[in-house]
């Protein structure tokens, strides 16, 4: 067995390879959230920001980039999860009793980790392969990207489902954020309150930013 094989088959190798595929994510999330941001500026800013996006070449690599980490990210965390069970099959019951590090982000990454990944199906579905219109700024056609996510978000039901989806990925994102240092050995406990914060800001950040860009779109109905 080579020294790689070695690497990528232990659960320390896996847990840091989660943490740098959750780095990405959490760069490309911040980003997104950044960009979506042009929404307040209105139609034309937010249509001409995606059509400058999307109509450049190095899109597809920066999104076959995004998907491999988010298949690696999902695929070692299934993994690291059945190494977990079938190592302590009593791990819960003792780490409930002893409560050792044991948080409700921490307990409930699994769930807060599928609400995303339906999240993203749903969301990719609607907006990025959902109704194509078009419209023309300064003679260019274009698609009215915008157009379609404020008449998705007229309806109450989604912007509740965004709200809910956003907490879980905010408390996904936040735990996620913290444990990365760990597998990566920077938990001096000198950092560990600067970690926390960071850590906790990213998260209400992303939850409240995306809310209010949903709740915002409904209002412009
Ligand atoms: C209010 C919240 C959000 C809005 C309004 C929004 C808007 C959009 C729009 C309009 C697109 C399509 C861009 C295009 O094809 O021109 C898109 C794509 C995408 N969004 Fe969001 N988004 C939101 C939240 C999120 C969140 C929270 C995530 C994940 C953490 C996310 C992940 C993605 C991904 C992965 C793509 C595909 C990117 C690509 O293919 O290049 N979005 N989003």
């Amino acid at each position: 067995m080579t020294k790689s094989h070695n690497y990528f088959t232990s659960s320390i190798g896996k847990k840091q390879i989660m943490a740098l595929t959750g780095f990405g994510l959490v760069g490309f999330t911040m980003a997104h959230l950044l960009g979506n941001l042009l929404i307040f500026l209105g139609a034309d800013a937010f249509n001409m920001y995606a059509y400058t996006l999307t109509s450049n070449p190095l899109i597809y690599v920066a999104e076959a980039g995004l998907v491999a980490m988010f298949v690696l990210h999902l695929v070692l965390a299934v993994f690291l999860k059945i190494e977990n069970s079938s190592a302590r099959p009593q791990a819960y019951y003792v780490k409930k009793k002893t409560g050792r590090g044991e948080t409700f982000a921490s307990v409930t990454m699994p769930y807060t980790g599928l609400v995303i990944l339906v999240f993203i199906v749903l969301h990719l579905m609607n907006f990025k392969y959902g109704t194509h219109y078009t419209t023309m700024i300064d003679g260019l056609e274009v698609r009215d990207i915008f157009r379609t996510v404020v008449e998705y978000f007229a309806n109450p039901l989604y912007v509740a489902w965004y709200v809910f989806a956003m907490i879980a990925l905010g408390i996904h994102t936040s735990h996620g954020f913290q444990s990365m240092f760990q597998s990566w050995g920077v938990n001096h406990p000198k950092y560990t309150p600067t970690i926390h914060f960071v850590s906790l800001a990213y998260g209400l950040t992303v939850a409240s930013g995306f809310s209010i860009l949903a709740i915002y779109c409904h209002l412009l109905n």
